[in-house]
């Protein structure tokens, strides 16, 4: 018996849409150790008042509990602020996917006139004139000088120690724990219902670019930066990338632009205008239960060598 209840989870995880986020990637512990300091540091931003942090709240799942972020100023954005935690598994970065890897996407919100509004030379003037960062760098690229290359080149080296591995989801699929028979009705309705066809693979999405409205378009109008902005094609209107939904219960409020407040309102969205499916309370309940064990081990603010 116990046998078989090891090897079942090991069968069923061939087919399975969804792998468990690894223990641990490779990474550059001098580099990730720098890159920490400059994730948490105000210095980055024009008045010294936002640090990456401020935005991705380790507190909050590693997203923003607001609907729109504030930068410098009390500026606003126009997105919602996704988590960082796990980002390393997204094929490209941002909602509209405009940044290739984690090191391109540093220096978007540096520049971001909403966010933290610097330019390239003043931010390396800043950097330059700080003897604690030039001795850091140097350590690290053996130069005097510090470029905003450098800069971004820590900040994602540290980016790869914020995955979440161990939710209990995580743990089933490796056959160490079981899910309750809520939690389980709840993982086989996103399968048969359809949300696994785009949350799938390691971050349960990060990995394809989709409609937000693609069986019942949304009406509204989207004010927000997607597919279209970049490639103008009209079939890329309101398409973004598929949203990771790992520790998704912990990163309220939903979607890119906030709209959706709890976790039961999105998915009853995305099963009406994704799928074309109007859910039951009971429903909504199994798959929410579901959802909550995708929570995983947030990263302490200590890196472990
Ligand atoms: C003022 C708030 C704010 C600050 C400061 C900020 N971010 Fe963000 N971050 C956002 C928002 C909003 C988005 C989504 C923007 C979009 O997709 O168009 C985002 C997106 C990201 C993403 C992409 C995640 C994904 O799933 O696509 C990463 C990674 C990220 N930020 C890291 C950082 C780093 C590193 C810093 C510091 C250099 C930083 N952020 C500073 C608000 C902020
Ligand atoms: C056709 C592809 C597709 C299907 C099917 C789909 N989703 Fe999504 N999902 C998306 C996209 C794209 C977004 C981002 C929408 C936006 O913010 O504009 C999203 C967003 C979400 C969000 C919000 C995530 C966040 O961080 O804001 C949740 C929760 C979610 N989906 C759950 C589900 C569930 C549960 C199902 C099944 C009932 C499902 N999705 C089916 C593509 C899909």
């Amino acid at each position: 018996m116990r046998f078989l209840l090891f090897l079942a989870p090991l069968l069923l995880n061939a087919v399975e849409p969804i792998t468990p986020i690894p223990q641990k990637i490779p990474y550059n512990y001098e580099k990730a150790s720098l890159g920490k300091n400059l994730f948490f540091d105000t210095i980055l931003s024009r008045d010294q008042t936002i640090a990456c942090a401020s935005c991705h709240d380790f507190n909050h799942g590693g997203a923003d509990p607001r609907p729109m972020s504030i930068g410098v100023n009390g500026k606003k954005g126009n997105m919602q602020s996704p988590s960082v935690f796990n980002a390393v598994f997204n094929f490209k970065q941002f909602w509209n996917g405009r940044a290739k890897n984690l090191t391109d996407q540093v220096v978007g919100p540096i520049h971001n006139p909403a966010e933290m509004d610097m330019t390239t030379a003043q931010l390396e003037k800043r950097i330059n004139s700080n003897a604690a960062y030039r001795d850091s760098f140097y350590k690290i690229t053996g130069r005097s000088s510090i470029t905003i290359a450098d800069i971004a080149g820590v900040i994602s080296e540290y980016e790869k120690t914020l995955i979440t591995p161990n939710s209990k989801f995580d743990r089933f699929l490796r056959g160490e724990v079981i899910l309750s028979t809520e939690e389980l009705r709840g993982y086989t309705l996103f399968k048969t219902l359809g949300c696994a066809s785009c949350h799938n693979g390691v971050n349960m999405g990060g990995n394809s670019f989709q409609k937000f409205g693609v069986i019942i378009p949304i009406t509204r109008t989207l004010t927000t930066d997607d597919r279209y902005t970049l490639t103008k094609r009209e079939n890329d209107k309101n398409v973004f990338k598929v949203p990771s939904l790992r520790n998704i219960a912990l990163t309220a409020p939903y979607f890119h632009d906030g709209s959706a407040e709890t976790l039961q309102g999105a998915l009853k969205i995305m099963a009406m205008h994704n799928l074309g499916t109007k859910l039951s309370a009971k429903e909504i309940q199994d798959v929410t239960s579901f959802l909550n064990t995708l929570t995983g081990q947030i990263p302490s603010k200590m890196i472990i060598k």
